[in-house]
């Protein structure tokens, strides 16, 4: 599965700004973990597509980890808006500078070392070491979860199954390639492996997958019903003085 997986990396992965693809490090390319890092956060809960000019716009503002520390947070802030989820933009600066002050402008270049930053946690850290690094860490965000539940076909609804599901996606997890397999697992999930119509003609893991035996793929990974929202309502304030709109910013709390 694993050499079949990469083998479609190699010839029709994504070319993703960010990306160093096999092709480019066999001729010397190293990936920059500070441009991976800005890429990583940017894509949680961000389409690569939304993400792809913004990490442009930061890299040409601020081309090192220590610009970036040494920046107003503002500026970082308002390079930001637009990307929604205001707290990763805190992080990010927050990260910067503890990299720039405490580790002299390098990250650290580990999983474990990663996690103990500010707006690291478990899935940026793994992939940040996997494709940087070439550490063995086992990558898994929502898409992956999605193709793991399906391939094994996990009856347990999310969120319950999240630990089962990481345990079995560790059993796939290639250890020779671990940057290039996070990075062709997650193409497969966004582009072959899709939550709604997932294309199992093109799939080069259609003959193992479960949840494709059983005629359902789509419906997995099971979750478990939501309650249905009441409808709340509220009023809504707006303070003007002639032609202005007075605002005020709120905490970062
Ligand atoms: N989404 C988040 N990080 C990604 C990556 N490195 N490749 C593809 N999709 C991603």
């Amino acid at each position: 599965m694993r050499a079949a997986l990469l083998a479609r990396y190699d010839t029709s992965g994504r070319a993703l700004p960010w990306r160093v693809r096999p092709q480019e490090r066999a001729a010397g390319t190293i990936a920059d973990v500070y441009a991976v890092w800005l890429s990583e956060i940017m894509c949680q809960q961000t389409t690569t597509i939304h993400a792809a000019p913004y990490w442009h716009k930061f890299l040409e503002a601020f081309p090192t980890v220590t610009h970036m520390a040494n920046a107003p947070r503002d500026d970082v802030l308002t390079l930001w808006a637009g990307l929604g989820y205001y707290a990763r933009a805190r992080n990010l600066h927050k990260c910067a500078q503890i990299v720039a002050r405490d580790y002299g402008g390098v990250f650290p270049a580990s999983e474990a070392g990663l996690l103990t930053l500010p707006g690291i946690g478990a899935y940026s850290a793994a992939a940040i070491a996997a494709i940087c690094y070439n550490e063995p860490t086992n990558v898994v965000d929502a898409n992956v979860e999605r193709v793991i539940a399906r391939i094994f076909a996990v009856e347990t609804p999310l969120p319950t199954a999240r630990k089962n599901i990481r345990a079995l996606a560790a059993t796939l997890a290639d250890p020779g390639r671990p940057g290039d397999y996070a990075q062709a697992l997650m193409d497969h999930g966004s582009q072959i492996c899709k939550p709604r119509n997932p294309l199992c003609t093109d799939c080069v893991w259609a003959a193992p997958c479960k949840a494709r035996a059983l005629g359902e793929p789509q419906s997995y990974p099971r979750k478990t019903k939501k309650p249905k929202l009441k409808t709340r309502y509220g009023a809504a304030f707006v303070l003007r003085r002639a032609d202005e709109v007075l605002l005020s910013r709120r905490p970062d709390t």
